[in-house]
């Protein structure tokens, strides 16, 4: 048997796990969902869902992912089956190897506009408008280059038409994260976070100091202390509204990454005496970081600064979209040497984004790699035509890209997060996890946790999924366009088409 993969160092390890959970979900998504749900207030049920459900989970899947790796297997459908002796096991674990490549099939194709705009931004070719210019104005512009980069503006009801140089810059984003993938875990994934997470920190910081000293650029009365406060004054009527907590901890479970099956994998190449303990609170706490102190201080305290509050409302509501590609680059022009500026926001994006996608990509090499033995180059080439091939549905048709987003990024994450807790804590049993959480720990972990990854997570995590139901089922599936149609069926078809290739990995295995 090959020798598994393995990290080659602490640092290495927890720089690429950061690079795993810091995503476009910190600087696009934190912000907005918080504006929108209560602004200081959205921070009280954000912290309780980091530590109820966000630190725990993330021990979680890092020791179930360490338990796999053991065993050999670096995904979802081997793990479960090694915690679980039941036939079905393996078949729940479908959820956590197709879902992180379903979030590939447009995360890839969102992060190819932030290179593509990264490059507008460094050769001045991105729109500019003057000073002042109202919100209006900048949708006009900056809306409509938007608009003809990814083809939103198509006529067509069905298709999108997105620019040549988008499709181009979506050839060599996917390339380059399979070229990453390829050179392997500590020469590919682990040498790349180790240039491209410092270079974010860096990228932000520099900034986040940008914005801050702003002022009052516009109105007098005006500040950016102002954009401070409108994110986080407490609107604590909010708090009695449940799609506020609904709304946290959904943000909880996709900025660290939890639920997806992609850190358990990125687990399964510790060995079997590595901390985890201390390692996965490091890595929360840097995304939490980048989340709360850099996310929040660039995009949102700009456009109050800017445009005053009722229009960054008006920002908020519209979206991480339009706040990422049209208000914040509109911003940046107005300043002096705007497009350096422009160019660290898209890079910075950029690193966030392609870190991740390599940490969602990675579970099916790993399949492919551990289940069927096919070398990592090949399992790297192959499974990157399959992502070119079905990236096609999100880049060309409407409506699609929200539809795969819907389901795979909010349903089968809370799904998938349930299953894994029940099946490490309750079935190969508390006592067990409690003891394959805290083996080769650096801390020591309260002993309050115990309780909490007992009866706390599995009920909070059985109540947000049934709330989830409650709240969305009815009216969804009541929407239909032809977009959305053909995201779900393919979605259906993934997955049968993965459980069928999951029967035959463990077929052959038993043979062996
Ligand atoms: N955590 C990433 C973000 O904040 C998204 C992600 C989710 C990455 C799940 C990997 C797995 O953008």
């Amino acid at each position: 048997m090959n020798k598994r993969q393995r990290w080659a160092t602490r640092i290495g390890l927890i720089l690429a796990m950061a690079g795993n959970a810091v995503g476009l979900g910190n600087f696009l998504r934190f912000p907005v969902q918080a504006a929108k749900n209560g602004g200081g207030a959205f921070m009280i049920p954000y912290f309780i869902s980091l530590f109820l459900l966000g630190i725990p989970l993330m021990w979680v899947e890092w020791a179930i992912g360490r338990y796999g790796g053991k065993f050999g297997h670096g995904t979802s459908p081997g793990m479960f089956d090694k915690l679980w002796r039941n036939p079905l096991a393996k078949y729940l674990g479908v959820i956590g190897l197709a879902g992180p490549i379903a979030i590939v099939l447009y995360y890839t194709y969102i992060e190819s506009w932030t290179l593509g705009y990264a490059l507008y931004a460094l050769f001045g070719k991105l729109p500019t408008v003057a000073k002042g210019a109202s919100l209006q104005e900048i949708n006009n512009t900056f809306g409509s280059f938007l608009n003809n980069y990814a083809g939103f503006n198509s006529g067509s009801n069905i298709f999108l038409k997105p620019s040549v140089f988008a499709y181009l810059i979506f050839l060599i984003t996917l390339g380059l994260n399979v070229f990453i993938l390829a050179r392997g875990i500590s020469g590919g994934i682990e040498a790349f976070a180790k240039f491209a997470m410092p270079t974010l920190f860096l990228f932000a910081i520099i900034l986040v100091i940008r914005v801050l000293t702003l002022g009052s650029p516009v109105d007098p009365n005006v500040s950016v202390l102002d954009g401070l406060g409108f994110l986080w004054n407490p609107d604590f009527s909010s708090l009695l509204n449940p799609n506020v907590w609904l709304a946290a901890a959904g943000q909880m479970f996709f900025t660290l990454s939890v639920g997806m099956g992609a850190i358990l994998t990125y687990a399964s190449y510790l060995r079997e005496k590595d901390d985890i303990a201390l390692s996965g609170l490091s890595t929360a706490s840097l995304n939490e970081f980048a989340e709360v102190v850099l996310g929040g201080s660039i995009a949102i305290p700009a456009a109050v600064a800017f445009f005053g509050l009722a229009n960054a409302k008006n920002i908020a509501a519209s979206g991480a979209f339009s706040l990422a590609f049209v208000s914040v680059p509109a911003i940046f022009s107005f300043l002096p040497l705007g497009f350096l500026f422009g160019f660290l926001w898209f890079a910075l994006l950029f690193f966030a984004g392609i870190t991740s996608s390599l940490a969602l990509t990675q579970p099916a090499i790993a399949f492919l790699e551990d289940e069927f033995k096919i070398k990592r180059k090949h399992a790297a080439i192959g499974i990157g035509i399959f992502i070119f091939i079905f990236a096609h549905i999100s880049i060309f048709i409407k409506g699609a890209l929200d539809e795969l987003d819907f389901w795979v990024g909010t349903f089968f994450i809370t799904l998938f997060a349930l299953m894994e807790t029940i099946i490490f804590i309750w079935i190969f049993g508390p006592d067990n996890a409690w003891e394959e959480i805290n083996k080769g720990a650096d801390i020591k972990i309260p002993k309050i946790f115990y309780f909490i990854l007992k009866y706390v997570t599995p009920v909070i995590l059985i109540v947000i999924f049934t709330a989830w139901i409650f709240q969305n089922f009815g009216s969804v599936l009541k929407e239909a366009s032809p977009g959305k149609w053909i995201a779900r069926i393919f979605l259906i078809s993934f997955f049968v088409f993965t459980g069928i290739l999951v029967y035959f990995a463990f077929k052959k295995e038993k043979k062996t």
